[in-house]
Formats: structure tokens, C-alpha cells, sequence
């Protein structure tokens, strides 16, 4: 699996340890995960793309052969031009499941070649949501055992606007 390239997609709204958990085990299998950030269109995201992938990339800074990238349009298309051949995604609960399912056979049809690997986060992140790190932070409460230090800092910056 080495020589494989990765994709591990999302909106990363802000990214939390649970994606970041993810990364590293995804780290461990491949030789390069390149963290897709990208705006799902059913979503209206609180930071722009340019600063999700910012903050992914600061993040991540410590895996070496992780790379963070943004892209707009059709995953696949994006797979197919960073030549990727496995999709990456995190599975928290069986809740996940039915979406993921139903994601996973989409891409399936549209990119034959590439399949889609399921990792489940460690335990401890398993209820962990950017949504919920987002309204947490709103309304006061502290997030900083959810994520980085730096993704704390631009939340703060975030709530003052
Ligand atoms: N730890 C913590 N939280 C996690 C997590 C983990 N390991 N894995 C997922 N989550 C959370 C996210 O924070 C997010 O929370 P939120 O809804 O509260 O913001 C939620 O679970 C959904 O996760 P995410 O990975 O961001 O998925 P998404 O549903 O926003 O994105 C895309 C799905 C981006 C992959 C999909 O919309 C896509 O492929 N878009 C591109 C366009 C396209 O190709 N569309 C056709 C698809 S067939």
C-alpha cells in the first residue's frame, strides 16, 4: 500500500483531533494522504476555504507525507487528477454509515478505479463534530480539548467578528 496515493476529503469546518486522528492512521498505511478540503454544497461553512486549508496545513504540519489541498467541484474529478486511488473517510457511529454508503457508491460509479476505505477515529472522538466545536465556541464554552491550539485561536478571532 505504500506507494498509494490517498485522499482524505471533507469541509474541515474547523478541523478537529477526530480528523486530525484520522490523518495519522491513514499516515501509517499510505505514503502520501493529501487532506482534500473542499465545501460540501448542502453546507454553508463559518471560515472560508483558503483558511480551512490554512489551518489544515498548520495542523497537520507534522506528518511529512501529508499534504492539504483545496478544490472545488466533483471529489472524483479531483481523485482522478492527483491520481489518487483510495478515498479516506472517517466513520465515527453507525449514523455515519447510511451517507457514507450512499457516498461511497456514488464515487464508486463515477470513478470505477478508486475505492473508499472506512477509519474510525479513536473512541474519545467518536461524538466529536465541527458543528458542535463551532456552537460550543459560540456560546462560551471551551473547545480547546477538541483542537489545535491554532484552530482555537482563529475560533476565538472568528466569534469577536
Ligand atoms: N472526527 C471528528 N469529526 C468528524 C470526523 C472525525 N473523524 N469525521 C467526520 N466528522 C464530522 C465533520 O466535522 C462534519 O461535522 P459537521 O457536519 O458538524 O460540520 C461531519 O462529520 C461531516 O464530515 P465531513 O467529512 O466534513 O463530510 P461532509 O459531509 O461535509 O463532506 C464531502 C462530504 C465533502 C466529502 C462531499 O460533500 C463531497 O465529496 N463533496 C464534493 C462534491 C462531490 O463530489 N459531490 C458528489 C459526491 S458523490
Amino acid at each position: 500500500m505504500k506507494s498509494i496515493v490517498a485522499i482524505y476529503p471533507g469541509t474541515f469546518d474547523p478541523i478537529t483531533h477526530g480528523h486530525t486522528d484520522v490523518v495519522r492512521r491513514a499516515s501509517q498505511l499510505f505514503e502520501q494522504v493529501i487532506v482534500a478540503v473542499t465545501t460540501n454544497l448542502s453546507k454553508t461553512p463559518v471560515f472560508e476555504l483558503a483558511q480551512r486549508v490554512q489551518l489544515a496545513q498548520q495542523v497537520l504540519a507534522e506528518y511529512p507525507q501529508v499534504t492539504v489541498q483545496g478544490f472545488n467541484g466533483l471529489l472524483a474529478e479531483f481523485a482522478k487528477q492527483v491520481q489518487a486511488k483510495v478515498i479516506i473517510r472517517g466513520l465515527r457511529a453507525v449514523s455515519d454509515f447510511e451517507y457514507e454508503f450512499q457516498l461511497a457508491g456514488m464515487n464508486r460509479i463515477l470513478i470505477p478505479e478508486i475505492e473508499t476505505l472506512f477509519l474510525t477515529p479513536a473512541a474519545q472522538y467518536s461524538y466529536l463534530s465541527s458543528s458542535l466545536v463551532r456552537e460550543i465556541a459560540i456560546l462560551g464554552g471551551a473547545v480547546d480539548a477538541f483542537v489545535h491550539p491554532t484552530v482555537l485561536k482563529a475560533l476565538q478571532e472568528r466569534m469577536r467578528r
